[in-house]
């Protein structure tokens, strides 16, 4: 059985705090589904963390759609989110129901994210209404990095505060099941949990979320472009493949790799009568 929305939001009620992350493949996200991590978001970080691009910007809804497949066939258990990309929910209510309707259709996801507060609010209880479940996400929202001017802490001044607050209880009372906030200082994240009911997914917002979301690249070590202030490095995978690809490669050069134990061979009748017929 997979953890429901409800499940989620009475954790909040219990005091539970809820460990979120991203998974992009069907093996990783097995890895995490098996660690009892309730809540995986295929987020469309995606772009830059597996694709490569510099921003969220151009990553399509084919390619959420094709990862997340591949995140809902390796988990049993765990809720699915998958991540609305950009323009997929922008021009109207209409055209964010029917992209995330494809989430919950083609892709087998159990919930969907987008970005943004009031302006989103009217698509977010549109989606709602027709049965899929809505995770918001407030303060710096990748998709408007340009309008940002960059990944800068968001909420800084009373009035940008008071906005997120204004944003995060419009994005409540559209229905939306769970809100992430973003790089916002800790004690407006907290305050923001304080004043809604659903709970609040931090990242970089500090120890007072309901619950916390990493990008699992990040706290693996594997993506190197840069670290984030938001996360913390658990290992260093991208140190420990560049060790195992360069032993395999002197191994290969070596001969020391493959070894008659990862090797297939004839019965030796037929190796015998193989080389008669060869001669
Ligand atoms: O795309 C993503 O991974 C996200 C998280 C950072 C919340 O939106």
């Amino acid at each position: 059985m997979r953890v429901t929305i409800n499940q989620v939001k009475g954790m909040k009620k219990k005091g539970e705090k809820i460990a979120m992350l991203t998974a992009y493949d069907y093996s990783t996200a097995k890895i995490i589904d098996e660690a009892d991590i309730p809540l995986i978001l295929v987020g469309d970080s995606l772009g830059m963390v597996v694709l490569g691009y510099e921003t969220t910007i151009p990553v399509t809804i084919e390619e959420m759609i094709h990862h997340t497949k591949a995140v809902v066939r390796g988990t049993k258990r765990s809720l699915i989110v998958g991540d609305m990309p950009f323009m997929t929910y922008h021009l109207s209510a209409e055209d964010a129901l029917r992209n995330a309707a494809r989430f919950i259709q083609e892709a087998g996801c159990q919930a969907v994210k987008l970005e943004g507060g009031v302006t989103v609010a009217e698509k977010v209880r549109r989606v709602v209404d027709c049965g899929i479940p809505v995770m918001g996400h407030i303060g710096l929202t990748p998709q408007s990095i340009h309008q940002l001017g960059g990944f800068k802490v968001q909420g800084k001044t009373p009035e940008a505060a008071i906005k997120l607050i204004k944003d995060a209880r419009a994005l409540e009372e559209a229905g939306a099941f769970a809100i992430v906030l973003e790089t916002v200082p800790a004690q407006l994240a907290s305050l923001i949990t304080q004043k809604v009911d659903v709970p609040t997914i931090g990242i970089g917002a500090g120890i007072g979320c309901d619950g916390q979301i990493q990008i699992i690249n990040d706290i693996l070590g594997l993506f190197t472009d840069f670290v984030p202030k938001h996360a913390k490095q658990y290992t260093k995978l991208a140190e420990i493949i560049h060790n195992v690809v360069s032993e395999y490669a002197s191994e290969v050069k070596s001969g020391g790799f493959p070894t008659d134990q990862n090797s297939f061979f004839l019965d030796e009748s037929v190796a015998a009568e193989l080389s008669k017929l060869t001669k």
